[in-house]
């Protein structure tokens, strides 16, 4: 299994987004998070395609866009135009998700269903055949620095087990409280896509989280693991 860090630039010091860009894709981080969130659907308002595409500009990372938003499908030409590689959205807030899933696809981005701490996992189980990635929520959305809520993890580990039976890959992303002491728990349930906000920007040395990170990961979860 892959395992990849996506720092979350909710976190990152926003007077200077090109340089903490840049200075994560230096350090190693795998992908960029984007948290998209429309002071509706979560009680913030943070970051819309204009500043995507200027994040596209300063990295060749993958930007994992995740759509915090009322009606997303709204919104998905727009920021794949602005070079989202993923769009995930949430099960909670589209009436249709296999039309947009459809519509990302046509769009040339991958397509994640995200759903919150408290939906029940059944609500995406047809979905899964359906997606690139899905992304449980392990904190509830609209800020970061939150602790992680451990009665999620079983559902971690459930949706693993659907995504096992698929015959293609399909990432499994853990967003919201994750940290070097929650690290080894959301793996050991099956997350290989770890998006991290205030623990990598906060960090001090992006570089050395970084390396924390998969030496964790390589000594306690998966001996293969950065692969
Ligand atoms: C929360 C966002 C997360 C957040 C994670 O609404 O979806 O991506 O930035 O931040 P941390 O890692 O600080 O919990
Ligand atoms: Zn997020």
């Amino acid at each position: 299994m892959s395992f990849r860090i996506a720092p979350s630039i909710l976190s990152a010091d926003f007077g200077r987004l090109a340089e903490e860009v840049r200075a994560a894709e230096q350090a190693g981080a795998d992908w960029i998070h984007v948290d998209v969130m429309d002071g509706h659907f979560v009680p913030n308002l943070s970051i819309g395609p204009a500043v995507v595409e200027a994040v596209a500009k300063v990295t060749s990372l993958p930007l994992d866009v995740h759509l915090m938003v009322e009606d997303p499908a709204r919104f998905l030409k727009p920021f794949a135009r602005a070079g989202a590689n993923t769009i995930g959205i949430h099960v909670e807030a589209c009436r249709q998700p296999q039309r947009s899933f459809d519509e990302i696809r046509e769009l040339g981005a991958r397509p994640c269903i995200v759903l919150n701490p408290e939906t029940p996992p059944e609500s995406i189980r047809a979905l899964v055949p359906e997606v690139d990635q899905v992304l449980v929520m392990t904190v509830n959305p609209g800020f970061g620095g939150q602790d992680l809520i451990r009665t999620t993890l079983p559902k971690l580990a459930e949706i693993r087990r659907w995504i096992d039976a698929q015959e293609r890959a399909i990432d499994l992303v853990v967003d919201g409280g994750v940290c070097l002491e929650t690290l080894e728990d959301v793996a050991l349930n099956g997350a290989n896509v770890f998006v991290m906000g205030s623990a990598f920007f906060q960090s001090g040395d992006y570089k050395l989280f970084v390396e924390r990170v998969r030496a964790l990961l390589e000594a306690h979860v998966d001996p293969s693991a950065g692969g």
